[in-house]
């Protein structure tokens, strides 16, 4: 007796949770979220909502893949998960972390103009220390750092840039890169300009897609100014939205002379940099 074949019904392609195919390492406040958001406007594109500090964090890391698998979003085949936790990039386990994940994910590092950065940088950790006002003196109490004037941070009495100063630090984007560049090829590791990108998102997005591997989708229809907040917002079929206040921050006012005094200090830096990703990105000096 011959066996009647049973036919299937088609198969419905069913969302899961997938580890990212694609991560922003950092900078921290050089436009990550914005980067995020940005991609996401892509219908190919999924993205961890929070930051997630699988490879920073060692009481994450310890959890292992499954633990950071359960924090993806759901996707469908071919779409790109993207997670981003800028931490990634100065902590030095991580290159080789995520190349055990994963040899091949794509990477992408979005950087600043380095003071500028270290300004935002400052600006953020002296409103998460005085959330409204500033820091109440206390008798008999040293001035927290997050309370001092920007400049006695980044300059140091006798008159040497601080480079103990966390925001300093972190804008030395070369002493952190040279670590990726052991564990991943150049071509894995897309530089995102993130001053270009505040002053016109499109064209770099266009470059990232193409990074990505990814049809261009994401185009002007999907940015209007808005000149309350001064910078772009954000829009597609399901989204109308700007980003947090705490994104596109007043920064105080710096004394120009200390601007200056940082700009030249961070020439030879910013060379290195250059160096080893191949591009002059003509920062100030
Ligand atoms: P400021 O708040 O100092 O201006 P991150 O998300 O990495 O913390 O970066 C924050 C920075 O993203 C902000 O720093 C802001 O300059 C920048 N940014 C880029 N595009 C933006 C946008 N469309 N809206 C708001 N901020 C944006």
């Amino acid at each position: 007796m011959a066996l009647r074949k049973r036919s299937r019904p088609p198969r419905q392609p069913r969302p899961a949770r997938r580890l990212p195919q694609a991560l922003i390492i950092g900078v921290r406040k050089c436009g990550t979220r914005a980067l995020l958001e940005m991609l996401y406007l892509h219908p190919m594109v999924q993205k961890a909502s929070g930051e997630v500090h699988f490879f920073d964090r060692d009481e994450n890391y310890a959890l292992g893949l499954e633990w950071y698998r359960s924090k993806m979003p759901l996707s469908f085949k071919g779409q790109i998960t993207i997670e981003k936790s800028p931490s990634y990039f100065v902590t030095p386990e991580v290159p080789e972390r995520v190349r055990a994940m994963n040899s091949s994910v794509r990477l992408l590092l979005i950087v600043r103009e380095p003071v500028t950065r270290a300004i935002s940088d400052y600006t953020q950790l002296r409103s998460r220390a005085t959330p409204s006002a500033p820091a109440l003196q206390l008798p008999g109490h040293p001035v927290p750092d997050a309370a001092k004037p920007f400049e006695h941070l980044a300059i140091s009495p006798d008159g040497s840039i601080n480079i103990a100063y966390r925001p300093i630090a972190i804008s030395l984007y070369h002493a952190y890169l040279h670590r990726w560049l052991e564990v991943f090829p150049r071509e894995q590791i897309l530089v995102v300009n993130g001053d270009l990108l505040i002053e016109d998102p499109v064209p770099q997005l266009r470059r990232i897609e193409k990074f990505l591997g990814l049809e261009h989708k994401i185009g002007r229809k999907n940015f209007y100014f808005n000149e309350t907040k001064g910078f772009y917002c954000l829009r597609n079929d399901t989204t109308d939205k700007c980003l947090r206040e705490t994104k596109g921050r007043k920064h105080p006012r710096v004394d120009p002379a200390v601007v200056t005094k940082l700009r030249k200090f961070f020439i030879q830096h910013n060379q290195r940099f250059y160096d080893l990703i191949g591009e002059d990105l003509g920062w100030p000096e």
